[in-house]
C-alpha cells in the first residue's frame, strides 16, 4: 500500500472497527533533572501534546508505517533481520525487538504516526516508543502491565537506540495524571501523584523551542552518566564501602556525608556532577513540599535554581538555552523555568501565570530573537496544560 492508500483506509468509516488510535503525551520535568540515571528523585508532568498513532493490524509481521512529520517510511517484516536506519523508523523496530524477547509476534502494523512539533527535550522518543509498544502488544493480544511497558521502553532506548537513559521520561508518560504532579523515587520506584491544591494559583506550562533541534544519541549525555558513575565508584572506594560492579554503581548509593568528606579528592568535573546530583535531590524534596502547600512561587524559584545548577554544575545547556534561561529569570509572569530534558539544544519549559502569558511571550520572543535573529523562523512558544499518561 502507499501512504495515501493507508491514510484513506484509516479515514474510511467502513474500516472503523479495524482502525485503532493510541496517544502518548510528551513530558516536562520541572525538578529532578539528570538524576534519574543515578537513581535520584524526580518530578514530572505529562502535557497535552504528544504522539498519535493510527493503525490497523497486518498479517505475518508485516510493517508499513508513515510519518506525518518526517519523510520516509518504516517498512519491513519483524521476522526478517533489521538493519538500523538511524531514522525515526528505528523506533518501531526497537519496540518489536524488545517485545520479542518475551513474546511471540505474529502480527505487524500499518498506519500513520504524527507528533506535535514542538522541538526536542520533551521526550518525544519515549512517547513514540511507548505508543508503538502499546500498538504492537494490542495487535498481538499481549497484555502489558504499566511496569512491564516501562521496562520494555527502557530496554529499547538503552539497548537498541543506544542512550543510557534513566526512568524519568517513560514514568512521566505512563503514570502522570491531569492536574497532578508526579513524584517518583527512581531507586525504589515509589510513585506519588500530588494533586494541584485548590489554594494554588492557576498556571500553564510554556514550551519554548530554542529553534535548534536536539539529539541525545551522540551528545555528551552518556559521558555525563559515566562521570556520575565514576564519582560514585571512587567515593565508595575512598570510604571503603563495598562497591560491587561499576555498571551497578550510582550516586544514590553514596551518603551525602561521604561525598562531603572525599569531594576534594575527586576530579573537579566529577565533583561538580555530584554537586548537581545532591543539590537537585534536595530541591525535589523542597519543591514537592512547596507544591503540596500550593506555594507556586517557591516551586518556581526552585526550578530556576535547578536550571542554574544544570548549567553551572552539570554543564549542559547550549548557548541558546543559557540565554533563554537568563531571559526567563527576568520575565514577569514566569514562576520558574529551565531547559527541558537533557539540555543539548531543544526546548525550555516554564511555569507561567496565564494572566501574564501574552506579555511574557512577547518579551521572551523579542529578547531572544534580538540575540539570535537567524532562528526567527524556527523559534516557537506553545502553552500547554497537564495531561494523563498514555491512553
Ligand atoms: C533525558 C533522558 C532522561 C533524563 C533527562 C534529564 O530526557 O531521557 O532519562 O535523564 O534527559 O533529566
Amino acid at each position: 500500500m502507499s501512504k495515501e492508500e493507508i491514510k484513506s483506509f484509516i479515514k474510511n468509516s467502513e474500516n472503523a472497527e479495524k482502525v485503532h488510535e493510541f496517544f502518548c503525551p510528551y513530558r516536562v520535568c520541572p525538578l529532578g533533572a539528570h538524576v534519574d540515571h543515578q537513581l535520584g528523585l524526580v518530578t514530572g508532568f505529562a502535557i497535552d501534546k504528544g504522539t498519535k498513532f493510527s493503525f490497523f493490524e497486518a498479517d505475518n509481521c508485516e510493517v508499513e508505517v508513515y510519518s506525518e512529520n518526517f519523510e520516509g517510511s518504516a517498512l519491513g517484516n519483524f521476522n526478517e533481520e533489521y538493519e538500523r536506519q538511524y531514522t525515526w523508523a528505528d523506533y518501531l523496530f526497537a519496540a518489536a525487538y524488545v517485545l520479542r524477547k518475551s513474546y511471540i509476534l505474529t502480527k505487524g502494523v500499518k498506519g500513520v504516526v504524527s507528533g506535535a512539533v514542538l522541538g526536542g527535550g520533551l521526550s518525544s522518543s519515549a512517547s513514540v516508543l511507548l505508543t508503538y509498544l502499546k500498538a504492537l502488544a494490542f495487535v498481538n493480544d499481549i497484555n502489558l502491565t504499566s511496569v512491564e511497558l516501562l521496562n520494555l521502553a527502557l530496554d529499547a532506548e538503552r539497548n537498541f537506540i543506544g542512550v543510557n537513559v534513566g526512568k524519568l521520561d517513560q514514568s512521566c508518560e505512563i503514570f502522570s495524571r491531569k492536574n497532578n504532579l508526579l513524584y517518583l523515587d527512581t531507586k525504589t520506584d515509589s510513585a506519588k501523584l500530588i494533586k494541584i491544591p485548590e489554594s494554588m494559583p492557576d498556571f500553564e506550562i510554556a514550551v519554548i523551542f530554542s529553534g535548534l533541534e536536539r539529539k541525545l544519541a551522540g551528545s555528551a549525555y552518556n559521558m555525563r552518566v559515566d562521570e556520575c558513575k565514576a564519582a560514585s565508584y571512587a567515593l565508595k572506594g575512598f570510604a571503603h564501602i563495598e562497591y560491587g560492579k561499576f555498571a551497578d554503581s550510582f550516586l544514590r548509593d553514596v551518603p551525602y556525608g561521604v561525598f562531603l568528606q572525599y569531594r576534594d579528592r575527586l576530579p573537579a568535573n566529577w565533583a561538580k556532577r555530584a554537586d548537581h546530583f545532591y543539590s537537585e535531590n534536595e530541591r525535589v524534596k523542597k519543591g514537592v513540599k512547596a507544591f503540596q502547600s500550593g506555594d507556586l512561587k517557591e516551586f518556581g524559584r526552585l526550578i530556576f535554581e535547578s536550571g542554574r545548577s544544570s548549567i553551572e554544575k552539570y554543564e549542559t545547556g547550549s548557548d541558546e538555552l543559557k540565554v533563554l534561561q537568563d531571559i526567563m529569570e527576568d520575565t514577569d509572569g514566569i514562576y520558574g523555568g529551565r531547559f527541558s530534558g537533557a539540555g543539548f539544544n531543544g526546548c525550555a519549559m516554564a511555569i507561567v501565570d496565564p494572566a501574564k502569558k501574552d506579555a511574557a511571550e512577547k518579551k521572551i520572543r523579542s529578547e531572544y530573537l534580538k540575540r539570535f535573529p537567524e532562528l526567527s523562523s524556527r523559534f516557537n512558544i506553545v502553552f500547554c496544560r497537564t495531561a494523563d499518561g498514555i491512553s
